[in-house]
């Protein structure tokens, strides 16, 4: 073999190989992007720490948001949570363990997405509200900030 073959052979194999390199990484971020905008539903994991930010960015204290809210709460949260969230809903007299108040620091101390995500899934015996709109859990979370015992935050 000549060296000037061995030198080409060589070459072609270093392109190989980057090009195979390359179609490997491209095949890859497809996969990526792929799996991404399958999971991008309401109850994906990048679903929740999206909710975290649009909940921060949120007004929160808008009249209008809280009446939606509070509107939801009381069709789906009133009868375990009571009206003030304390926990003192007739459904949530007979549960075990009880509700909790919602409005201690308990509660409130947990960031907007630890609250969102807890609302999705529940927490035997509170059922899941997966069924309800991304936003309307968005705003469930706003108004259970507004029950909080201590507004200093
Ligand atoms: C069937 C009764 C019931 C309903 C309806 C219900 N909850 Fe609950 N909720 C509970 C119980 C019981 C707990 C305590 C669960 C535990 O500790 O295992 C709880 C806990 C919570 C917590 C605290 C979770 C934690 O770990 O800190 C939040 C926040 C909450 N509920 C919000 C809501 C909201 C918002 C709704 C309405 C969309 C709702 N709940 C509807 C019974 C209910």
């Amino acid at each position: 073999m000549s060296s000037d073959f061995k030198c080409r052979l060589t070459s072609l194999t270093i392109k190989l190989v980057l090009m195979f390199t390359i179609f490997r990484f491209i095949l890859i971020s497809f996969i990526l992007l792929g799996v991404c905008s399958f999971s991008s539903n309401t109850n994906s994991i990048c679903c929740l720490i999206q909710a975290n930010d649009t909940i921060a960015k949120t007004n929160a204290k808008s009249a209008d948001v809280l009446k939606k809210g509070k509107a939801l709460f009381e069709k789906n949260c009133i009868m375990c949570h009571g009206a003030l969230g304390h926990g003192d809903g007739p459904a949530g007299l007979f549960l075990n363990p009880r509700p909790f108040d919602i409005s201690s620091d308990k509660v409130q101390s947990q960031t907007d997405s630890t609250l969102f995500f807890k609302i999705t899934i529940g927490k035997a015996p509170m059922p899941p509200f997966k069924t309800l709109s991304f936003e309307s859990r968005q705003l469930l979370v706003i108004y259970v900030r507004s029950l909080a015992k201590n507004k200093t935050k």
